[in-house]
C-alpha cells in the first residue's frame, strides 16, 4: 500500500538530526549591544527598569565592555543621557558620546562603534525635534558630524524628522567625512519603549511621539519610509520593535538590497525577562524570540539581551 502523505517527522527524531536541518543560527557577532552613557566618575549603576542594563559613565566603558569582547562582541550603540538638558551638548567634541567613542575606538579597534543620533534625552520636553522639522534635521546633522568626527564607525538618527538622513549625508560629505548611515527608517510610535525612556531620561513631558513616529496599523508606509532613506544616502536599516513587527522585518528584507537590522527593544527585553524570572515561560523563550528575528529576515540584531546569550552560549 502507498502511503499518501509526506513524512516530516524524521528531520526531527533527535537533536543531532533537527540540528542538520536548521535553518537559522544566531551566533554573538550577530548582536549589537546598546550603552547608556552618563556623566561624572565611577557609574555603574543598574537600571531599575531593566535589569542587567546600567547607566555606565566614560572611565567604566572599557572595564565593562572587555569580557563581553572577549567574548565575540563586535557591535556597540550608544546613548548618551546628560544630567542636565541643552541641546548644545549633543554636539560638544569633548561630550560623554565623543568621550566614549574615543576610548572604545582606542582600546578595541576593531569593535564597530554606533551612535544613536537624537536630541530627546537633551531637550526639556523630552521630544525628538526643536519645534519645527527642518531646523531640527540641520541640528541633528550637526551632532551626527560631531560623532563622526570623534570617530564613531556608524551614525544612526533615530528622531523620525523627514529629510534628516539627506541633512546629515550633506553634513558629512561637506566635512569630507563617509560615515555610513544606519537609519531607523520604520521606527513605530510603540508602546515597548517604555522602560528605555526611563534610562535615557527622555519621556515626553507632554503629549506622545505619534506626531512623527510611525502609525503601528501601516506596513505599505514602512516600504515608503525605508526607500526614501536609501534614496536619502542611507547605508542600512532599522525596524523597531522588533518582535511585534516581524511582518516589517520580512518585508523589509524582501523588497531590499540592504542590512536590515531589528531593534529588539527595551519594553521586550523586561517583559520577557520578567516572565522568565516569574516562572511564567521557559529561559528558552527569550532564545526562541531572538532567533525569531532572524529567520525574519534580520541580518543584525540590536538587544539587551547580549550579556545573556553570553552566558547562554558559553
Ligand atoms: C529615542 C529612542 C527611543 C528608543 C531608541 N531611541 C525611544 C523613543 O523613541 O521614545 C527606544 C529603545 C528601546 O525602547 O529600547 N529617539
Amino acid at each position: 500500500m502507498s502511503e499518501n502523505f509526506k513524512r516530516f517527522r524524521p528531520n526531527r527524531v533527535d537533536e543531532e538530526t533537527r540540528a542538520k536541518f536548521r535553518e537559522t543560527k544566531i551566533s554573538i557577532s550577530d548582536f549589537i549591544l546598546p550603552l547608556f552613557i552618563v556623566e561624572g566618575t565611577d557609574v555603574v549603576e543598574e537600571l531599575s527598569s531593566m535589569k542587567e542594563v546600567f547607566h555606565l559613565s566614560v572611565d567604566k566603558v572599557v572595564e565593562y565592555l572587555t569580557p563581553m569582547v572577549e567574548s565575540g562582541l563586535t557591535s556597540v550603540l550608544l546613548f548618551g543621557v546628560p544630567h542636565s538638558k541643552g541641546v548644545t551638548q549633543a554636539y560638544d567634541a569633548d561630550g560623554i558620546v565623543q568621550n566614549t567613542i574615543r576610548i572604545i575606538k582606542k582600546t578595541f579597534p576593531n569593535v564597530e562603534v554606533i551612535c544613536d543620533v537624537c536630541i530627546c534625552s537633551f531637550t526639556e520636553s523630552g521630544h525628538c525635534h526643536i519645534g519645527d522639522n527642518d531646523s531640527t534635521i540641520e541640528l541633528l546633522a550637526k551632532i551626527a558630524v560631531s560623532y563622526a568626527k570623534a570617530g564613531a564607525d556608524i551614525v544612526a538618527p533615530s528622531d523620525m524628522m523627514d529629510g534628516r538622513v539627506w541633512a546629515i549625508k550633506r553634513a558629512l560629505s561637506e566635512e569630507n567625512l563617509t560615515t555610513p548611515i544606519m537609519s531607523y527608517a520604520a521606527k513605530y510610535a510603540s508602546h515597548f519603549y517604555g522602560p528605555f525612556r526611563d534610562a535615557a531620561d527622555c519621556a515626553p513631558q507632554e503629549g506622545d511621539r505619534r506626531g512623527y513616529q510611525m502609525d503601528y496599523a501601516n506596513s505599505d508606509e514602512a516600504i515608503a519610509e525605508i526607500n526614501a532613506d536609501l534614496e536619502e544616502g542611507a547605508q542600512s536599516i532599522i525596524v523597531k520593535p522588533a518582535l511585534s513587527y516581524l511582518d516589517i522585518i520580512r518585508r523589509a528584507k524582501d523588497s531590499f538590497d540592504t542590512e536590515i537590522i531589528a531593534y529588539n527593544v527595551s519594553g521586550e527585553y523586561s517583559i520577557l525577562r520578567s516572565g522568565v524570572e516569574n516562572g511564567i515561560v521557559a529561559e528558552m523563550a527569550i532564545y526562541e524570540s531572538l532567533l525569531s528575528m532572524k529567520r525574519a529576515g534580520a541580518n543584525r540584531i540590536i538587544s539587551y539581551f547580549v550579556p545573556w546569550f553570553i552566558r547562554f552560549s558559553s
